[in-house]
């Protein structure tokens, strides 16, 4: 099986009434939790880099790393996304290197920190829809701004700031063309999204809700979508660490936007969470041990165990065998005769 488009994923997301994962990855060892998760649990998976992990791991290693995990589980359906590509530019050198998904966050200006206005959004968004569906690879776009910074990545602050307006949600997805639509409802990323337990005054889920009735068939991606769980945030405290309290979004929230068109939801700080206490926990019990396999192989393990469960609560679980890969070039072709929609069907309000 080749690599798959995320555009694929999500329609048949849609179908199965479930969620998809996209996992955040730097290196070898994160993709080798995800892919023995997918195994594990028999699910399609969406393994995503930022610009960050591209400097990080640089181009080359990253795309053959995931080739490499494309050859070693055939059955699985993986596609490679651009998490937050920042320009036109960056998601065409994205598209050449063959990612089979990008995300172009308009939101944003290139610099990645300031918000943008919403016709720079539009037009940067529309061009990168025009290059990548000629090419057969699916686009996400964003409307309204996300808290926080990742990866160098955000405009910073509190994840109310700039939530998403219904009425602009559809006018984008109209203008736009994109496959999938990531909205901000006051999730941010990072560790530090609440202070407390999150409720309707913070997680605006019923902006969510609304959004998904006027767009009904169109994509949502939660970004943002770590629930920081305590237990993880206890190990990295209890061998050295220093996390502040924090909350997540909760599980249960994430099963409730699924419900609600959520099929892309994005998870990076979790996994990172489980890394850093796996590695804790042994530098920290056996001091003299310097063998990177004796804290690398419990952290792969510990991330292995993360993904699996959010597989399974977002029911991916079960779907790996569910339907046969469209070529990239067939996705072009879907494209060019419109088997592919990517007008939005609108409901009135
Ligand atoms: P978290 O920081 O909540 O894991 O979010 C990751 C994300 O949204 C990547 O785009």
């Amino acid at each position: 099986m080749s690599l798959v488009s995320t555009r694929q994923l999500l329609d048949e997301a849609a179908k199965g009434g479930y969620g998809v994962g996209a996992f955040n990855v730097n290196d070898m060892e994160q993709i080798q939790a995800i892919m023995e998760a997918a195994k594990e649990t028999q699910s399609p998976v969406i393994i995503q880099a930022s610009r960050g992990a591209r400097a990080f791991a640089q181009d080359n290693y990253l795309y053959h790393l995931i080739l490499a995990a494309n050859e070693l589980y055939p059955e699985i359906p993986i596609a490679m996304h651009l998490d937050h590509g920042n320009s036109y530019e960056t998601c065409v050198s994205a598209i050449k290197l063959g990612f089979t998904s990008v995300m172009m966050d308009g939101s944003l200006k290139p610099d990645g920190k300031t918000p943008s206005t919403f016709q720079e959004n539009v037009e940067v968004t529309r061009k990168v829809v025009d290059y990548a569906h000629e090419r057969g690879i699916a686009v996400e776009g964003e409307i309204g701004v996300l808290g926080g910074i990742e990866d160098g990545h955000g405009a910073g602050g509190s994840g109310l700031d700039h939530v998403t307006d219904p009425d602009q949600a559809v006018e984008f997805a109209e203008l736009t063309g994109v496959d999938s639509l990531a909205i901000a409802i006051g999730t941010s990323h990072g560790a530090y999204k609440f202070t407390k337990k999150p409720d309707g005054s913070v997680l605006k889920m019923d902006l969510l809700i609304a959004i998904h009735k006027r767009l009904p068939k169109t994509h949502l991606v939660m970004h943002g979508s770590s629930s920081v769980p305590k237990d993880l945030q206890d190990i990295v405290n209890q061998y050295g660490g220093k996390l502040r309290e924090t909350w997540g979004v909760p599980v249960e929230e994430i099963q409730l936007g699924i419900k609600n068109g959520v099929r892309k939801v994005n998870v990076d700080t979790d996994n990172r969470l489980a890394i850093t206490g796996a590695i804790r926990k042994v530098l920290w019990e056996t001091p003299e041990k310097f063998d990177p396999r004796d804290y690398m192989k419990p952290a792969r393990a510990a991330m292995q165990k993360v993904v699996a469960l959010r597989m399974t609560q977002f029911g991916q679980a079960g779907h790996a065998g569910d339907y046969k890969p469209i070529s990239i070039a067939d996705m072009a072709k879907g494209y060019a005769n419109g088997t592919l929609v990517t007008k939005p069907l609108v409901a009135a309000k």
